[in-house]
């Protein structure tokens, strides 16, 4: 057996005397298979066991076991039971004999002296049965794979669906709320400008016969601003996440944007948090800076949040076959498996109430899609979250 070989079928053919075995070596001489000669019933169920054969070629009379049983024995084993074999010998069987054979699961016969033209005949036919069933199994798995294939390409254009759509909506909300929020907010700086004149214009006298009911409005004034500037934060996320304010598209350094988020994060930075970059060289990409910048800002807020303690934030950046990657990976409290699609949603938190908008992963989602890229979530090893955004070098027009 040569490795040049290999690949050809394998034809076994056992018998007890060498003289038959090179007499079948050289009838099969030249056919496109390998040729595996054996002498004992022995040594065929062992090479059987060891490798594919597409035909065995069996003598019945052999000492020790005779070739009925070397039959029952290949057909009790589940990777060796398909493989069809050819009983040869000597004389012609008796009918019940032949039935025995066919019991043990014989497919055929081939009498001595063998017929040549026969049996290059009746083996080529099982070559050409190995070889279909062959073609068969590997169709399968290119169909397999192919199913694979089309079952994450779907969930992954359901997901880009129901974000698009979402998106539609989040912006017709934003629009809706934004005009009235404009005036509320213009007019409230109205109505504390004029409170404040008005204050000045009373006397003290005047003031003091309604105490409580002026402090009360000026603070319930100062509330309304709070609130109403909260909307507008959350107005803003909005129309981010729905992609109204894209700002332009420029070739800058990635390490540039993440210097930058970290300047503005710095006060969560606290000595607990142990934080290392692994930046790469060459990381000029062309993208939407200020969108890429807030992506970057969310994941690494995240994973900040998820720690709750002491721990570890990773930083890298990576030139990739396609693209370009950067991941921030973290050792807190980890996303478990059931939550990984659901946290893309908008308003997705499980933070308490006040403290999450769920906002932040719908929007980083949205604007790597913007960028034509895509976001992984994974474990990170040793426990936590790593967040993968992957972008192209240039950004083609993204699917939605
Ligand atoms: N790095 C992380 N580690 C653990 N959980 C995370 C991480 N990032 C996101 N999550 C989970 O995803 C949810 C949604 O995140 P996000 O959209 O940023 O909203 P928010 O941070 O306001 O809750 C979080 O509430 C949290 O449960
Ligand atoms: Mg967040």
């Amino acid at each position: 057996m040569t490795s040049t070989i290999a690949q050809q079928p394998r034809v076994l053919v056992v018998d007890d005397l060498q003289a038959n075995l090179l007499v079948i070596d050289a009838l099969l001489h030249g056919m496109p298979c390998e040729v595996v000669l054996v002498s004992s019933g022995n040594e065929a169920l062992r090479l059987l066991l060891k490798h594919e054969f597409a035909v065995i070629l069996l003598d019945v009379q052999m000492p020790g076991m005779d070739g009925y049983e070397v039959a029952r024995h290949a057909r009790l084993n589940s990777t060796t039971a398909h493989i069809p074999i050819i009983f040869v010998t000597a004389t012609h069987e008796s009918e019940e004999s032949q039935l025995r054979g066919y019991g043990s699961g014989a497919v055929d016969y081939l009498f001595k002296p063998v017929n040549p033209a026969i049996l290059r005949s009746k083996v080529r036919v099982f070559l050409e049965l190995f070889e279909k069933r062959r073609q068969v199994a590997d169709g399968l798995k290119a169909l397999t794979d192919a199913y694979e294939e089309l079952r994450a390409t779907q969930a992954q254009l359901i997901q880009a669906a129901k974000m698009a759509s979402l998106g539609q909506l989040v912006a017709g909300v934003a629009h809706e709320i934004n005009n009235p929020l404009a005036f509320s907010l213009s007019h409230l700086d109205v109505v504390r400008r004029d409170l404040d004149n008005v204050d000045a214009a009373l006397g003290e006298t005047i003031r003091e016969r309604v105490p409580d009911a002026w402090s009360r409005a000026r603070d319930r004034l100062a509330e309304t601003t709070v609130g109403l500037d909260r909307i507008r934060e959350l107005v803003l996320k909005l129309r981010t996440f729905s992609r109204l304010d894209e700002g332009e598209r420029m070739t800058v350094s990635i390490k540039e944007g993440i210097d930058s988020v970290l300047m503005i994060l710095q006060h969560r930075l606290t000595p607990d948090v142990s934080l290392s970059l692994d930046l790469c060289e060459a990381d000029e990409i062309e993208c939407f800076p200020s969108l890429l910048n807030q992506a970057l800002m969310n994941l690494i807020a995240n994973a900040l949040d998820s720690l709750g303690g002491p721990g570890r934030i990773k930083i890298a950046t990576r030139r990739t076959v396609r693209g370009f990657s950067i991941s921030v990976s973290d050792t807190g409290s980890g996303i478990p498996k059931a939550l990984r699609e659901r946290v893309m949603e908008p308003f997705f938190t499980t933070k308490p109430v006040g403290e999450g908008t769920g906002l932040g992963l719908s929007i980083t989602y949205s604007i790597v899609r913007r960028h034509g890229g895509s976001l992984v979530i994974e474990d990170n090893e040793g426990g936590g979250t790593r967040m993968t955004i992957e972008l192209p070098l240039t950004p083609g027009d993204s699917v939605s």
